[in-house]
């Protein structure tokens, strides 16, 4: 049995608020962005803060780039028209100043990757890395230099749409993954080619929104704001973003465009960034419906003073700036000081030397790209049951391909990919097709919505045909995203209908759910012999999902949010509180007698007719091997640092990997705490009987908290902490520190 150490990433990125960003100043830069802005004038100045959407080679958009009207242009995509937009802007302009191209490049250019909340599943950084540089290598060779991403916000609610474009629910795997893709973007150095800038948004708290409907106000504590969505944004700013993008929301009232406290006293004043913040689309308009603005003047005042450097298409600064400055209503020096930061953007970004791009022919779809996708699509992949029907047996011949999802190019690629090309998508029919195995092919629903049930019939006769079904269901691309939320978040249309009636045929039955949330599917997957959740994972998913289903690839997806039993249970996340009464003497619905006494059940938290768990924890996730998971030592060091060690081992009969997750509780705080925590993660892979030593390091800022006080730091006492598989499994061992 040899014995590996895995010495875990480094641990908490969102507690470092003692240290500012990192400065994306560069002292050559800054002279001569000082150079230029002593020649600028303020209408020039205005119009770097202005963002347009794409208008082709219109006359208003040549003259807008002519006159200096326009900084930045967004959904441009002909690279002809870029080119010729930035001769204009570099050439025809008065003072030469190149424009940047901005698309949302979310998960994949052409080549599309599982969406941000299927790559979380893969609780791999480097992979996540790697698909955002393959993203920048593909946007950028058409001109794109701007992606708006990554999104970051901290999603505890599938009812909302964006929680798709979301890293899941945790704020340390949101940290270390986000700034993963901010490094994939923009790479070591931003002004290479094949790179682009990127934004951390939406800043801040976006999805905290009111029953998950999109857009909705928050409530959110400055407590919880610190502890809970801000620190994905400072690992992001640590790991050098370009840019942020303000939230739609209100926080308390205060919409995020106009949030001095946020955006100047937070952003600049306490983290020190130095980067752009750029409007989300209309947002600063916006803040005239939401009641915090009189008309689009007092917007783009408001907006002004809260720091935005960039106007997305609210026409507020083009249309009222220079008045306001003018009257004295704005201080020209918060015009220099964002004029400044959007300049300093594009000198990283290496325009003012290389301002056009060069078209690159096979720039799409490369080799290594397709198989990172493939590879993504894979460990994407989280195997939620399986009885040992997968991986397939050698001797499954006659396998029944049905459900709405098994070969639409459309809806496996997912939400916010605008750019991608269905017919590129290789489905799991066309991958299974690829197999050595008899395929029988019969939909049963057109598509997931479909409630009509004729074709139901016809799917399980295919069935019956068969060794085994493969059953591909969950959600159309359409109905998660921005502005899709769901209040019931079960499978849509007659889905549930098929699968009942393929389980009638007493087949094997596996399920493959592709969607763009958790999905309340306890039903489902309890009458399936095997269960996997692979989320919308994009161009490769046929691929990747028939390496997992065959075997090639053990499953190594583990949950990056929590799945209900019920809607009524959202919000439901692992590191809640403990209350005064934690669930305990819990008699469900059905089992309470009839004319039970008021006082016959228990007084505890939970729900009668769901329990008090989810279906599925955070974290969670199987493999076609098993892990054992021994003691954990702890031992603490000098300086507060504490170690925690435990040895896994492959306890069953294949390789495969899993993913180590440290936790820990502080029992007793001047605020409670979470009933865990993460604080450390490490994804592993051993061979059968293989044992590693895994090992994470903790320094005193992982045990600190934001107090009421709103200062930052670790209060003495106990602690329980786990190194686990999931959220809630393992056993705990107890320090003091
Ligand atoms: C959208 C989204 C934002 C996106 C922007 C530009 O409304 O909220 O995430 O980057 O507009 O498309």
């Amino acid at each position: 049995m040899t014995n590996i150490t895995f010495i875990a990433a480094g641990m908490m990125l969102c507690a470092a608020t003692a240290l500012s960003a990192q400065s994306l100043s560069q002292p050559k830069d800054e002279a001569r962005i000082d150079e230029l802005m002593s020649r600028m004038t303020l209408t020039e100045k205005i119009g770097q803060m202005n963002q347009l959407n794409g208008m082709g080679l219109s006359k208003d958009m040549r003259g807008s780039v002519r006159s200096g009207g326009v900084g930045t242009i967004l959904n441009e995509l002909d690279t002809d028209t870029i080119n010729e937009l930035q001769r204009i802007a570099v050439e025809e302009s008065r003072l030469g100043i190149p424009l940047i191209f901005a698309r949302d490049v979310i998960h994949g250019f052409k080549t599309i990757f599982p969406i941000p909340l299927g790559q979380a599943a893969s609780w791999d950084q480097s992979l996540v890395e790697q698909g955002a540089q393959i993203a920048a290598r593909e946007a950028s060779s058409t001109g794109i230099r701007w992606t708006f991403a990554p999104m970051i916000d901290i999603s505890r609610d599938p009812r909302w749409g964006r929680i798709a474009e979301s890293l899941g629910e945790d704020t340390h795997l949101a940290s270390v993954l986000g700034a993963a893709m901010v490094r994939g973007f923009q790479g070591e150095d931003m002004s290479a080619p094949d790179r682009m800038a990127a934004c951390a948004k939406h800043f801040a708290g976006y999805a905290a929104s009111e029953s998950g409907r999109d857009y909705n106000t928050t409530w959110i504590p400055r407590t919880q704001l610190r502890e809970t969505y801000l620190p994905p944004f400072k690992a992001a700013a640590d790991a050098g973003a370009a840019s942020f993008m303000c939230s739609f929301n209100d926080i308390n009232g205060i919409p995020s465009s106009g949030n001095r406290w946020l955006n100047v006293d937070l952003l600049r004043g306490e983290w020190g960034y130095d980067g752009v913040l750029v409007s989300d689309w209309g947002s600063i308009e916006q803040m005239i419906p939401h009641g915090y603005s009189a008309d689009l003047a007092h917007a783009a005042r408001q907006a002004a003073d809260a720091g935005v450097d960039i106007d997305m298409m609210s026409h507020a600064y083009d249309r009222h700036l220079e008045k306001l400055v003018d009257s004295g209503k704005i201080d020209i020096a918060q015009i220099d000081a964002a004029v400044r930061r959007v300049l300093r953007m594009k000198m990283r970004l290496g325009l003012f030397e290389n301002p056009y791009v060069r078209k690159t022919a096979d720039a799409f779809y490369r080799t290594d790209a397709l198989a990172a996708a493939r590879r993504a699509a894979a460990e994407s992949a989280v195997l939620l049951k399986n009885n040992g029907v997968l991986p397939l047996a050698k001797g499954v011949k006659k396998v029944a391909v049905v459900g709405p999802l098994a070969d639409s190019g459309r809806d496996q690629v997912g939400t916010w990919c605008f750019d991608a090309e269905p017919e590129h998508s290789v489905t799991p029919l066309k991958a299974l097709r690829d197999e050595a195995l008899e395929i029988i092919h019969a939909p049963g629903l057109a598509y997931s919505r479909d409630k009509s049930s004729e074709s139901i019939a016809a799917a399980v006769k295919a069935a019956r045909r068969a060794d085994v079904i493969l059953c591909f269901v969950g959600e159309e691309a359409i109905l998660s995203g921005e502005a899709r939320s769901r209040a019931d978040i079960a499978l849509p249309g007659a889905q549930t209908e098929l699968i009942r009636q393929l389980r009638a045929t007493g087949k094997p039955l596996v399920l493959v759910v592709m969607a763009g949330r958790p999905l309340t599917i306890g039903a489902e997957v309890a009458m399936s012999d095997a269960t996997i959740f692979s989320f919308h994972a994009g161009t490769m998913a046929g691929p990747g999902l028939a390496d997992v289903i065959t075997g090639r690839v053990s499953p190594s997806g583990h949950l990056p949010v929590t799945f209900p039993r019920m809607v009524g249970q959202v919000p439901i996340y692992y590191n809640h509180k403990n209350t005064g009464r934690p669930a305990a003497d819990i008699t469900l619905i059905d089992d309470i007698p009839v004319d039970a006494m008021q006082t016959s059940l228990g007084f505890t938290s939970y729900h009668l007719d769901a329990g008090d768990g989810p279906l599925f924890p955070f974290g969670y996730g199987m493999s076609y091997s098993t892990f054992e998971y021994g003691p954990v030592t702890v031992s603490t060091g000098p300086n507060g640092t504490v170690t925690a060690t435990c040895t896994v081992t492959n306890s069953g009969r294949c390789t495969a990997s899993d993913v180590a997750q440290l936790y820990i509780r502080d029992r007793v705080a001047s605020l409670v705490r979470p009933i865990r925590e993460l604080r450390g993660f490490r994804k592993f892979t051993l061979d059968a009987g293989q044992s590693a030593d895994v090992e994470f390091k903790l320094t005193p800022d992982d045990l600190g908290f934001w107090r009421a006080d709103e200062t930052f730091g670790p209060e003495h006492g106990e602690f329980d902490l786990w190194i686990a598989p999931d959220s809630n499994s393992g056993v705990p061992v107890t320090f003091n520190y």
